[in-house]
């Protein structure tokens, strides 16, 4: 008992670990919580950090739906290292808690602690972002976007927009975190559909790491390396925020001098749509909270749930952008 306390408390340490919904008592049995009244039920989730509008939505979203669901949620921020987050899910398992969400900050490197969580029978469900793991019994469902649909819903827009183009249309691409699902499946999906037109060019693509800042620093370095940018595609609305304030800075005007496509629809992000800063952006959508619970709450129940729920989602032009701000939840 002293030994699982001071580990606990050193894991605490390390992870500031905190319960979200109040009177978080670790389940006394490591077993996956079938048929536990759903307020006694206990779920670690370890978020990738907090690097983005998205993000927020998607942490807020998630606390919010399992304290209106009753079910008490441990909740750990691994600040974009996936060393965090394995620390975190490590600490999950030390406190037997019923389930594991997390979403993987990086695709690989994932077997070792998932192999851990199934020796300790504890089912985990992916959220948000995949793993590579080749064993699919590690984890019970993942729950989130098509990130190469979202790739391809990009640049399929761009085609259609260059459709008369008859001189070459330079790209810069502002990627995601490096090795992640979301840079990798959308850099893919756009990839594949601009082949259609030989004038679209990627001239060149570095990350931005999902944040601001990154789109912002790497979009300055883009301006001063490329003599002639038209298009934009930023892998995430924050970054692409970041860079309209470099192309600003450099006295150009955003979304018409350099166009702008850009993946999430969050509020900032629709904003500067609808000021007409950007041009296009496809929805990746945050709310993942009330499929959590459901996933929760059947796995609870003894039932089956699919091993891939796949987020419904939607694009949006500058006009459409005006209509949906006003009623916007995130
Ligand atoms: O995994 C989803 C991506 O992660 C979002 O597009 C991005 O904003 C976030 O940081």
């Amino acid at each position: 008992m002293k030994k699982t306390l001071g580990l606990f408390a050193a894991g605490a340490l390390v992870l500031a670990l905190s319960a979200c919904s109040g009177g978080a008592t670790p389940s006394s049995s490591g077993s996956a919580g079938k048929g536990k009244a759903l307020s006694e039920v206990v779920v670690g989730f370890a978020q990738v950090g907090a690097e983005s509008g998205w993000r927020t939505a998607n942490t807020k979203d998630i606390q919010d739906s399992f304290k209106a669901a009753g079910i008490q949620l441990k909740f750990s921020d691994a600040q974009q290292k996936q060393e965090n987050q394995i620390k975190a899910i490590r600490a999950y398992i030390q406190q037997q808690v019923d389930y594991i969400a997390f979403s993987p900050v990086v695709q690989t490197g994932w077997d070792a602690v998932l192999n851990e969580a199934k020796a300790a029978n504890i089912p985990v469900i992916l959220t948000d972002r995949a793993v590579d793991s080749k064993d699919t019994s590690l984890y019970v469902t993942f729950l989130g976007s098509d990130f190469v649909a979202e790739g391809k819903k990009a640049g399929d827009w761009l085609v259609e927009q260059s459709k008369d183009a008859k001189a070459p249309v330079n790209i810069v691409q502002l990627e995601g975190t490096t090795g992640s699902a979301p840079a990798i499946d959308r850099a893919k999906g756009f990839a594949d559909a601009i082949t259609a037109n030989p004038n679209l060019k990627v001239v060149a693509s570095q990350t931005g790491d999902f944040t601001r800042a990154g789109g912002k620093q790497v979009m300055e370095a883009f301006l001063k390396s490329q003599p002639k940018i038209d298009v934009v595609f930023a892998q995430n609305d924050d970054m692409g925020l970041g860079a309209i304030e470099a192309i600003e800075a450099a006295g150009k005007v955003p979304g018409k001098d350099i166009k702008i496509i850009t993946v999430d629809a969050v509020h900032d992000g629709m904003a500067a749509l609808a000021a007409g800063k950007i041009n296009y952006i496809v929805e990746c959508s945050p709310l993942l909270g009330k499929q959590m619970i459901d996933i929760v709450t059947k796995l609870n129940a003894g039932e089956a749930v699919p091993a891939r729920i796949v987020t419904e989602e939607s694009t949006f032009t500058q006009e459409q952008a005006k209509a949906a701000l006003p009623d916007r939840k995130y």
